[in-house]
């Protein structure tokens, strides 16, 4: 039985994702580069929301909620996939639009994922503040409190750490996932490397992969906040992890490893070194990454194989999580 398997849960993304070999880049840095396909989990250009959004929607759907709110940045992928997902689903859906990055561009605020929310009909709101996720959370309950008071049956997917896992179960299933296919594939990874945002990814496949009983570590590369932030909240959360899933969190808490070298300028602005892995890789690979989450994680893996920490000759596998329509709010990224 799965670990995941008594909890309620939606049916929304393609899975198993495909495991694949980056063969020229495998070439290029001396470390087998195996990279987990979760950018491909369907759902209007997928990403590792869909695996999140199953067991949110899965709560929804059991207090009968008929109108879905959440919040996320003007290219957030998560309020993309959860519109979605209540078009799929017939749900009405409110999203908030937090001014995160300070960008001026047409293109980051009419193109990429907001394009697709507004494609989508999604009723939007915003909020000012880029850095305030209990005041985000507290515009969305309010939100929620008005809805209900027209005989609304509101569901919200909050933003800050304070709310139970849910969307981490996701990747406590595609850990098992994951090392089903190891195991098919005669594969022994020797490291993860994700990326770590809200933390429900990374503390997912690290609570999935410990709770499996695989003790490989599993590297976080920061994307929103410094390194000893980030290993404070993937804690909190696996911990949260470890009671809801009623399995052994000894060990966890020492486990969490987060690098945020590739996190700076800030969220969503990319350093120029970034920039390049972006680049290197969709041309050694054909594979697209985006300017705020996934060139960071790769450019963190590069930077672990650099400094040894993966070692040359050693076998990682890298978890893609999405993101690829927001690469279109970035047009300067061929442009000159
Ligand atoms: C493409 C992509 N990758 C990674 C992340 C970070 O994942 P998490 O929020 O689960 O830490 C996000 C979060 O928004 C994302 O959109």
């Amino acid at each position: 039985m799965a670990l995941t398997d008594s909890l309620p849960q939606v049916a929304l993304a393609h899975k198993p994702t495909a495991l694949e070999h980056l063969r020229n880049i495998s070439a290029d840095c001396g470390v087998d580069v195996w990279i987990k396909r979760d950018d491909c989990t369907g759902l209007l250009f997928g990403g590792n929301k869909v695996r999140q959004l199953e067991y949110y929607i899965g709560q929804a759907v059991v207090e009968n909620a008929d109108v879905l709110l959440t919040t996320g940045a003007v290219q957030s992928n998560h309020v993309r996939c959860t519109v979605a997902a209540a078009r799929k689903l017939g749900m009405d859906v409110e999203v908030q639009l937090e001014n995160r990055v300070a960008s001026e561009s047409q293109a980051y605020h009419n193109s990429g994922n907001a394009f697709l929310v507004h494609l989508m009909g999604a009723t939007i709101h915003h909020f000012s503040v880029g850095d305030d996720e209990n005041g985000a959370d507290n515009a969305l309950y309010e939100r929620a409190d008005n809805l209900r008071r027209q005989g609304r049956r509101p569901y919200v997917i909050p933003l800050s750490n304070a709310h139970t896992p849910w969307g981490a179960l996701g990747y406590v299933e595609a850990a098992e996932e994951l090392l089903q296919q190891q195991q098919q594939m005669d594969l022994n990874a020797d490291a993860y490397v994700v990326a770590s945002g809200s933390a429900s990814t990374h503390a997912g496949l690290l609570t999935g992969m410990r709770a499996s009983g695989s003790q490989v570590p599993v590297y976080g590369i920061c994307v929103r906040r410094d390194a000893d932030s980030q290993t404070g909240r993937v804690r909190t959360k696996s911990a949260a992890l470890a009671e809801l899933l009623e399995c052994d969190s000894h060990g966890l808490a020492d486990a969490v490893i987060c690098y945020d070298d590739a996190l700076w300028p800030g969220y969503g602005v990319m350093s120029d070194a970034v920039g390049e892995t972006l680049h290197y890789v969709a041309r050694s690979e054909g594979i697209a990454l985006d300017p705020t989450y996934t060139a960071k994680s790769f450019h963190g893996l590069l930077t672990l194989i650099k400094a040894g920490v993966i070692e040359q000759g050693s076998s990682v596998v890298y978890i893609h999580t999405g993101g690829t329509p927001a690469i279109f709010a970035y047009p300067e990224l061929v442009s000159g």
